[in-house]
Order: structure tokens, then C-alpha cells, then sequence
């Protein structure tokens, strides 16, 4: 079974001692609740590099709902089970404390990229997860931190973070990993009723007919309006967004020399799902 670490000094000793013999340290953070999209990121690592770190730990500061926050599921046991399938070396899952002891006050904020789409809609989010984020880096020390694609929003906050700070940190963003029907993998999927989760795939579906449109010459904003509509008639109660973006400063953009990214959340059954595709 991969070892567990809850003391940040403790993780320190560890990851001194490899970086003293010359290896190379990999961090994949996540809050748990663990499936295949991450463990794609873990198993990316090992291939990777010399030593693995996943950390898990429910962040409070990222949660805009306290509800939401409470709701998290936490499954640590579970989840070293399936670390231990990768293997990880050591599984980090410190306490509340341990990241915020009394007296904490510092925040890390990114602005531009961290302020639209989901930073309009989750006011303070990105400012939890940049801080948890230089925390992580700074604990683990790793060399490469492993995200997903997934969260594309957050991997452009997370790249711009480090190097506007000059961590000394490569950012790797990782693929989407999604079920066979193609809806991305999320640990909100579980909250899905059986109904609701056989329409929740015809989001990505959608996205993907309208950059199809798009790619083929279609004026855009008929394509996005056409999929927000078929995403309403898939049994989806709300569309916050579906926009076409600049894939790294996620402003609008008009230039056909920049890669663009088509993002989108919407909700069913009161669960709110993020997707996003390049176009
Ligand atoms: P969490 O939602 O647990 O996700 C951890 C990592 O797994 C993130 O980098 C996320 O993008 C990636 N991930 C989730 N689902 C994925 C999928 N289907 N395919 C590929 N990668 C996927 O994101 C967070 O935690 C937190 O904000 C964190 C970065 C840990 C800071 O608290």
C-alpha cells in the first residue's frame, strides 16, 4: 500500500533526501474522490519521473458553496488503494491546518486569465485554488506538477501562476479522459440519477457538432447558439456558458493565428458539469 504523509515537515525529509540523490519529483495534485482521469495523471508521472507524489486535500478556500464543500466525498483509503495500482511513492493528505494554521493570511491571486467564465461564476475560486496551488509547490518541491485538461480554465491559471512567480516548476496539462459515451470524467458524475447521466454526454456532443460547424466554415455564433439550444433540449435545466476563447488568456479573440478553445458549464439535476474541446 503507498505510504500516506500528513505532516508537511515529514514530506519535506522525503522529497530532500530524493532530490539529494538526484531524482526527479513529480506532483499530481488532487482533492480525491479519485477515478481514471486521475490516475492518467499519476500513471503520466510515473512514466515520467523518478519519484511520485499525489496529494490530496479537500481545499475549503477554493468552494464557493459551503454545502458543496461539506458534500465533497472523501475517500482516502479508496483512493490510496487504487495510488497503490500506479504506483505512487507517497500519498500527501495533509489536514486543514497543516495548509491554513492559524495566522494564515496570504492569497495568491492570478488576474486576466482567472477573471471570466468560471472566475465570473465562482467568485474567489481561482484565488483558493492559485493559492493552494503555490502551497503544493512549494511542499512537494517537484519538479513537474501534472494537471488536466479537464479543468482548462484552472491549467491556464496554474501555467501562468508559475511562471509569472518563477516557480521552479514545469506545468504539464494532460488529456481529458472521458467514458466511452464521451462525457468527460468527473467525480460530480456520481451524483447523477440514470436518466440524467445518459443526457449528460450530449453536452460534449454538442460542443463537438458545433466546432465541427465552425471548422467547416459555419458563422460561430449560430454554431455556439445552436448547441446551447441542443443542450437545453438534452434534459439540461441551465446553460452558464458555452464561448469560443483564446486558449490561454481565455479572452475573446478574433485572431485565426491563435488557438481558441470552445468552454462550457451547464447543469443537470442541480449538478453543474464543465466540459471544454479545441476547436
Ligand atoms: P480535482 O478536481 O480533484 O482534480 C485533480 C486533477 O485531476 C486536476 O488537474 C483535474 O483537471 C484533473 N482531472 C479531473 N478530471 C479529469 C479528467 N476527466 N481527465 C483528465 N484530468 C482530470 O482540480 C482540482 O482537484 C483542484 O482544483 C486542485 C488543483 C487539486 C487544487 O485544489
Amino acid at each position: 500500500m503507498t505510504e500516506i504523509i500528513h505532516a508537511a515537515a515529514e514530506l519535506r525529509s522525503r522529497v530532500r533526501a530524493w532530490r539529494a540523490a538526484g531524482e526527479m519529483v513529480g506532483v499530481v495534485p488532487t482533492m480525491g474522490a479519485l477515478h481514471e482521469g486521475h490516475l492518467s495523471l499519476a500513471r503520466r508521472a510515473r512514466r515520467e519521473c523518478d519519484r511520485v507524489i499525489t496529494t490530496i486535500f479537500v481545499n475549503p478556500t477554493q468552494f464557493n458553496n459551503p454545502d458543496d464543500l461539506q458534500k465533497y466525498p472523501r475517500t482516502l483509503e479508496a483512493d490510496a488503494a487504487l495510488l497503490s495500482g500506479v504506483p505512487v511513492d507517497v500519498v500527501f493528505a495533509p489536514s486543514v491546518d497543516e495548509i491554513y494554521p492559524e495566522g494564515f493570511v496570504t492569497r495568491v491571486s492570478v488576474g486576466g486569465v482567472s477573471e471570466p467564465l468560471e472566475g465570473q461564476m465562482r467568485p474567489g475560486h481561482f484565488d483558493g485554488v492559485a493559492t493552494v496551488v503555490t502551497k503544493l509547490f512549494g511542499m512537494t518541491e517537484a519538479h513537474r506538477a501534472y494537471f488536466g485538461q479537464k479543468d482548462w480554465q484552472q491549467l491556464q491559471v496554474v501555467s501562468r501562476l508559475a511562471r509569472d512567480l518563477n516557480l521552479p516548476v514545469a506545468v504539464v496539462g494532460c488529456e481529458t479522459v472521458r467514458e466511452a459515451d464521451g462525457l468527460a470524467m468527473s467525480s460530480r458524475n456520481r451524483r447523477l440519477s440514470a436518466p440524467a447521466r445518459a443526457n449528460a454526454p450530449r453536452l460534449h456532443a454538442a460542443m463537438t457538432a458545433a466546432a465541427e460547424e465552425i471548422r467547416a466554415g459555419q458563422p460561430e455564433r449560430q454554431a455556439i447558439r445552436d448547441a446551447g439550444a441542443a443542450v437545453l433540449r438534452a434534459g439540461f435545466e441551465r446553460v452558464e456558458y458555452i464561448e469560443l476563447r483564446d486558449a490561454e488568456t481565455l479572452l475573446t479573440s478574433e485572431d485565426p493565428g491563435r488557438p481558441r478553445r470552445m468552454l462550457a458549464a451547464a447543469w443537470i439535476e442541480g449538478v453543474r458539469l464543465i466540459d471544454n474541446i479545441p476547436v
